[in-house]
């Protein structure tokens, strides 16, 4: 039997300083569907992702824990291995870049380029916060830190510097010889041009930093973390030994478009310098953007996957990541698009048509798949359409067209639908010659959807199973060739499985209230992992930075991170749908706005207005029942149920004085 041909991909290593949001999601997925569809064209697949655990923002996230770095990693590690599983993505290899492999791997590529001469050891000046114990990238002396605001001084530290000047002759001919390294084109000009522009040599080892892999027997040196974190695709498949496993190189980076230049430049510029093989392809998509700016856990408007999977299921987020954006570019994240896509497209399509041939298989043949004696020349062109679909679809998948995959795949339902609509088989009588017609009809249906189910399955695993056994289809749809895939291959005759539920139909507003209330509990403070507040709260995120145990004292520094001033409630109404809530627009001094207050069972909106009150004006924005709410008002929380009591003045005071 001929060995299969193999296929290595990965997504990106992600940061341990936080969890993941549909953004880091929106990689796993893509590779996930990239791993499944390649298995079903006969590749023998591994998926790789990981956690980048190393530098100076964990060093700061482990110390605000008040844990060590190694544990601090160990639990976020632990998160985010487990949600990946529980969302479905776990890859086949999860790379840590504290394993003792992916150690020994830094380690031996370091040695391999040094020994071939692209390796020196030089000054590098640079700004250097001394608070934060980190070199501020890009800042010219007299900038202060981004971090904490404090002026940065010039720093000198002797570093490892890896010869990248040396690479860009090589590079410019390895993108000429590989035109599709780089992907999509865009980004291929982009990098082209920059690497054009000269490449200075980079520095590659730290002595200020405590928290990196060591350089053997040149401590204090540590790795910078680029080049450790880069190395984890190769640790992840055997390290100095990757022969033996045979995945190496890579065929498929997936990464965002925010980190390309790490991987088309300095990534393949290490393995060159130590001559091992170049990776075959990097695909840079594009962002997923909430209100036109990238997800941040500081701006508020992360998006998290867990709660739209607990509503919808993950299938349909998968359906509508990939069915919303054209890959390579950004997008926008919507809750409306995302519930209108899932009742538009698999309510009413996929779940519908399935449920609709299933039930009048049920009712005219007992439930069995009928085999008709003859067809029509509307089945015919039915079956004609669908058969030429299928390459269509393979080919877009292949050129990571998912948008068009699924649209060409969805152009089948919407054409079945027509079908139906106007062959009309619930409307034949039961002689023979109409029972005859309805065979036909049923047969021709469940032929479609059959293929549609094999084609929609990289992209719905979940569902798509459900529909295999609901056709009483044999073995697993996910061990269908999709090399093979024909029209007129449907097993007939076969008993049809028990109808499950596929993708009930949901209430828009009720649905996006649900997804939001899920997401603003995972995100409180009581909830997530203390390490994970920490991490946000040190790296400068601190939309949820931990909230200190009522015993526990905290410092006047501490105090004043928090901004309180005087509000005047200019506007109170009620919010449709959310009993709790008003929504308040509020004068703080300096600008009006808007807050939501969960305080619509104890006050009237009427009487709020005008009203003095203390408002918290530095919190994130967050959005609570689809509404934004941009600071916090301030009230006491009295009896055992909490009813809240706002806070207020007994004297005259201006609006926008600060409370201290
Ligand atoms: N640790 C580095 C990567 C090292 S790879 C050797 C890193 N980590 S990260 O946690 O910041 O994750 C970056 C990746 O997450 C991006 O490249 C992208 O794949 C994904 N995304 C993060 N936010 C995103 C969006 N808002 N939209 C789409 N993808 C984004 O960088």
């Amino acid at each position: 039997m001929p060995t299969k041909e193999k296929f290595y991909l990965t997504t990106p290593i992600y940061y341990t300083n936080g969890l993941p949001h549909i953004g880091h999601t929106y990689t796993t997925v893509v590779a996930d569907v990239v791993r499944r569809f390649k298995r079903m064209r006969g590749y023998e697949v591994v998926m790789t992702t990981g956690t980048d655990e190393h530098g100076v923002n964990v060093e700061r996230a482990a110390k605000k824990a008040g844990i060590p770095e190694s544990e601090f990693v160990a639990r976020m590690a632990t998160e985010w291995r487990s949600l990946w599983y529980e969302l479905g993505l776990n890859a086949d290899e999860f790379v840590r870049t504290t394993d003792l492999k992916h150690v020994r791997t830094v380690q031996w590529l370091f040695k391999l380029c040094r020994e071939n001469g692209y390796v020196y050891k030089d000054h590098y000046t640079g700004q250097y916060c001394i608070y934060d114990n980190a070199f501020v990238t890009d800042a010219k002396p007299g900038d202060n830190c981004p971090d904490c605001g404090r002026p940065t001084e010039t720093v000198t530290e002797e570093n490892y510097f890896f010869k990248l000047s040396a690479f860009q002759k090589p590079l410019l001919d390895f993108y000429r010889k590989n035109p599709t390294f780089i992907q999509p084109e865009t980004r291929k000009n982009e990098i082209v041009s920059f690497v054009e522009g000269g490449l200075k040599d980079l520095s590659i080892t730290r002595t200020t930093i405590r928290w990196g892999i060591p350089v053997p027997g040149e401590e204090p040196h540590v790795f910078y973390v680029w080049f450790d974190a880069l190395t984890a695709y190769l640790s992840a498949v055997g390290g100095p030994e990757y022969e033996r496993r045979g995945m190496w190189p890579a065929d498929l980076h997936l990464v965002g478009k925010d980190i390309i230049r790490f991987h088309t430049v300095y990534w393949p510029a290490f393995l060159m310098a130590a001559m091992l093989p170049v990776p075959k392809q990097v695909w840079a998509h594009g962002w997923f953007l909430m209100d036109a700016s990238k997800m941040s856990k500081s701006k508020g408007n992360v998006v998290l996957p867990r709660p739209i999977a607990n509503m919808l299921g993950m299938d349909a987020l998968r359906y509508f990541l990939l069915r919303e954006v054209v890959f390579g570019q950004d997008g926008n994240f919507s809750y409306d698009a995302l519930v209108t896509r899932y009742n538009s497209d698999l309510a009413n399509g996929l779940g519908n048509l399935a449920s609709r041939t299933a039930a009048m298989i049920e009712k005219n043949f007992a439930g069995r798949i009928p085999k008709p004696a003859a067809r029509a020349r509307q089945d015919d062109a039915l079956a004609k359409e669908t058969q030429s679909a299928i390459g269509e679809v393979l080919e877009r998948y292949e050129n990571m067209e998912f948008a068009r995959a699924l649209e060409t795949i969805w152009g089948l339902i919407g054409a079945a639908d027509k079908y139906l609509t106007s062959e009309q088989p619930w409307a034949l009588s039961d002689s023979e010659v109409d029972t005859q017609r309805k065979a036909a009809i049923l047969s021709t249906t469940a032929e479609l959807l059959r293929i549609v189910t094999v084609l929609a399955h990289p992209v719905l695993p979940e569902s798509t199973a459900k529909v295999w056994s609901l056709l009483g289809q044999p073995g697993s749809v996910s061990d269908v060739e999709l090399d093979g895939l024909r029209w007129g291959q449907l097993a007939a005759e076969v008993q049809l499985g028990k109808a499950q539920a596929l993708f009930p139909r949901v209430d828009k507003t009720e649905a996006i209230e649900r997804i939001e209330a899920m997401a603003n509990e995972e995100q409180s403070p009581q909830a997530a992992p203390a390490v994970a507040h920490a991490a946000a709260a040190a790296t400068g995120s601190t939309g949820a930075a931990a909230a200190p145990a009522v015993s526990e004292r905290i410092g006047i520094e501490d105090f004043a991170k928090v901004e309180m001033r005087v509000g005047q409630i200019k506007t109170a109404e009620r919010i449709v749908g959310a009993d709790k809530l008003l929504k308040l627009t509020v004068d703080i001094g300096t600008e009006i706005r808007q807050i939501c207050a969960g305080i619509a069972q104890y006050y009237e909106p009427q009487a709020l207005i005008g009203r003095k009150v203390a408002v918290v004006t530095n919190l994130a924005p967050r959005k609570l029942r689809g509404v934004e709410s941009n600071g916090m008002i301030i009230a006491a929380s009295v009896g055992p149920e909490g009813r809240p009591v706002l806070a207020g003045f007994h004297e005259d005071v201006e609006v926008g004085a600060r409370l201290k």
